[in-house]
């Protein structure tokens, strides 16, 4: 499979999650799909409430899914919003990232159809990883 069709794949799966996505407080829907090393992808949507910090992100809740299906590596993170611009995901999210795929490639598309990519390296420098734990 290309590069390309590998994206448009990805793309598909987090446009559908963001359908699904439970966002009646912030009307921001937002779907994630993650690519296990396999090739597997995993999906997600955000998922808000009432009590409004208990939400949670579209890209961790992909996270967990492949966490919990056995997936530690990971290739690729596709991101669809209905913002006019591509969104690159919240500063939590590239910290949950960083723990399991320091370099993964990040591909954010919103409803204009513009698409932007990052590298999570370059959107969380220096992180806090599990050597940073590290003492005496
Ligand atoms: N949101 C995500 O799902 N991913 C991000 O990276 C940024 C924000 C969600 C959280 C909340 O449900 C809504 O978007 C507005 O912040």
């Amino acid at each position: 499979m290309s590069a390309s069709a590998t994206l448009d794949a990805l793309r598909a799966s987090a446009d559908a999650a963001m359908h699904r996505a439970y966002a009646p407080y912030s009307q921001f829907r937002v779907g994630a799909a993650l690519q296990g090393a396999d090739g597997t992808v995993y999906s997600g949507c955000n998922v808000e409430n009432s009590s409004y910090p208990v939400g949670s992100c579209a890209e961790r809740n992909a996270l967990g899914a492949a966490i919990a299906a056995g997936r530690h590596e990971f290739t690729a993170l596709v991101i669809v919003t209905e913002a006019d611009a591509p969104t690159p995901p919240c500063g939590m999210c590239r910290q949950a990232l960083v723990e399991f795929a320091p370099h993964l490639t990040i591909a954010s598309y919103g409803a204009l159809g513009v698409h932007a990519e990052w590298n999570l390296g370059d959107l969380l420098p220096a992180p806090f990883t599990g050597q940073s734990l590290r003492h005496a």
